[in-house]
């Protein structure tokens, strides 16, 4: 009986944990790409898309280039982080669902199965292109509890720890050909509880990306 007990419980935490609206990203490619100074000629800021997607691939090489792991002995990033507190956490809003970036394990944790790209922002382009990714910082690494006052100046560090983030993205854009704009119009009002946020996180901005207009 008591065996029963114990593979029961075990299984029922193995299927809460391993969702299978998970995404397993593959290995990002962190070879190629353009010549540096060529991706810092060619960046810039779009805003016309086509409505196609991402292959799994450029997803996978976009978030590592963005807030990837890259000396994974010290689990340090892509980009630099004040006091190296890493509170930044990348939501993605893709058409079938909203998603938290994993470092770890290079993975995508469904949040929900909602399409809450037109949320992202405040202009047309938003819902149409393949994705939006929101840059969220997690006040509660910084020693906010739930119900905490939050003040403009705690968030400091959080606007500049995000920029190096979206500047990253900005770059593997412009070298692998793809488009994005980094956003503050974002309702954060109205998206905040869609995506089930705490009220020690908050929306710092949001960068939308998708396969641009020729
Ligand atoms: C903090 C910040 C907020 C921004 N917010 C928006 C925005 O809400 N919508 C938008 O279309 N562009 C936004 N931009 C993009 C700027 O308009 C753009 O970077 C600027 O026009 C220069 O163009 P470039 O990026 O092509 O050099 C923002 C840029 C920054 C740095």
């Amino acid at each position: 009986m008591k065996k029963w007990i114990f593979s029961f419980l075990f299984g029922t935490t193995l299927f809460l944990n391993i969702s299978a609206q998970d995404i397993n990203l593959p290995a990002p490619d962190k070879t190629g790409g353009k010549p540096l100074m060529q991706a810092l000629n060619e960046r810039q800021s779009i805003r016309t898309f086509t409505k196609d997607n991402l292959t799994q691939q450029q997803l996978s090489d976009l978030l590592w280039a963005g807030w990837g792991i890259n000396r994974a002995d010290q689990k340090k990033r892509t980009a630099p982080s004040a006091r190296n507190v890493q509170e930044i956490e990348v939501y993605v809003a893709l058409p079938g669902g909203l998603y938290l970036y994993v470092a770890e394990s290079h993975t995508l944790k469904q949040i929900n199965n909602k399409d809450l790209r037109k949320l992202c922002g405040t202009q047309d382009f938003v819902a149409e292109a393949a994705l939006n990714l929101v840059y969220v910082a997690d006040l509660g690494k910084l020693g906010k509890k739930e119900g905490d006052e939050i003040k403009d100046s705690d968030l400091l560090s959080s606007y500049a720890n995000t920029a190096f983030i979206a500047q990253n993205i900005y770059l593997y854009c412009a070298s692998a050909n793809l488009g994005c704009v980094i956003r503050g119009m974002v309702p954060k009002e109205q998206l905040a509880p869609e995506m089930g946020l705490r009220s020690n996180q908050r929306i710092i901005l949001a960068q939308t990306v998708g396969v641009p207009q020729k």
